[in-house]
């Protein structure tokens, strides 16, 4: 089996509002009304757009009532990365049970979102939605694989379960690749920034990534310290070791991680419910 196969139309179809407001960026005509209406077309959309921007998630001082108002303060490319992490859930409905809990599996990749967007703030990043949506992603491949090769995933985590081996292994050797690969894959069909695709392609490998080596490695980070608060739920039997190269790589001490462990679980609820509630 090749990754291809498991990228089927519907699962590899990009989510519309997202690549709606993308062309409309890339139009030289397009107009600020225009963004709003592509966002106001999905009412369901832009009052959850709201809630987050109102919500803790951004600490913004005044409160944001229209999504005009959003687009001033956020500007197109922040609000489309955040309408892409509302809308992105919806996609995988019709997974068997057996295989995951949803809200455990989302649970652990909001909190991973939350996790690489604290790092990314730590290194002076501003455009925090970007990596907000490589920690939501991450494991997006395991959900690919759940859907659509699910005979295939049930064994592996049996497997990973009966011999304590880490699942994105046992995955390498059944298939020849792992849900890190399938997610990226499908991100890159989804035509979404490379530092994004390489992120979630080597958050198990980030010394591999070709590019974008810092921003795998946060994520690699940012998925463990979700582990040690608890929020396992992508399949992975144990903790996966956190490597000290990476740490040294990042230049990032043990101090500031369990700062940034703590931030998170005083925000994880409210963020959780408001984009998966
Ligand atoms: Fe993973
Ligand atoms: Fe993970």
């Amino acid at each position: 089996m090749e990754i291809q196969d498991i990228l089927t139309n519907e699962v590899a179809s990009s989510p519309v509002v997202y690549h709606k407001l993308k062309d409309a960026i890339q139009d030289p005509e397009s107009t600020f009304q225009d963004f709003a209406d592509i966002i106001r077309a999905d009412s369901g959309l832009s009052s959850r757009l709201l809630r987050i921007v109102n919500s803790s998630f951004y600490g913004l001082s005044t409160s944001v009532d229209s999504v005009t108002h959003a687009l001033n303060i956020l500007g197109v490319d922040q609000l489309g990365d955040l309408a892409l992490a509302t809308v992105v859930m919806s996609k995988f409905n019709g997974i068997p049970k057996d295989l995951v809990n949803l809200d455990m599996f989302w649970k652990h990749n909001i909190a991973c979102g939350l996790m690489v967007k604290e790092i990314a703030v730590l290194f002076g990043e501003t455009n925090t939605e970007k990596f907000y949506l490589m920690g939501l992603l991450h494991d997006i491949g395991s959900l690919v694989m759940y859907k659509e090769a699910s005979a295939i995933s049930r064994t592996c985590l049996s497997r990973a379960d009966y011999e304590g081996r880490h699942l994105y292994q046992i995955e390498q050797g059944e298939l020849g690749f792992c849900h890190a690969q399938i997610g990226g894959e499908l991100l890159k069909k989804w035509r979404l920034p490379d530092p994004l695709v390489e992120s979630v392609y080597y958050h198990h490998n980030p010394f591999e990534a070709p590019k974008f080596p810092k921003f795998a490695s946060i994520v690699h980070v940012a998925d463990i310290l979700v582990y040690e608060i608890g929020l396992s739920g992508s399949g992975e039997p144990f903790i996966p070791p956190l490597g000290r190269k990476v740490l040294e790589f990042l230049q990032l001490e043990k101090k500031q991680l369990t700062k940034i462990k703590s931030s998170v679980n005083d925000s994880f609820e409210e963020v959780f419910q408001m984009f998966y509630g």
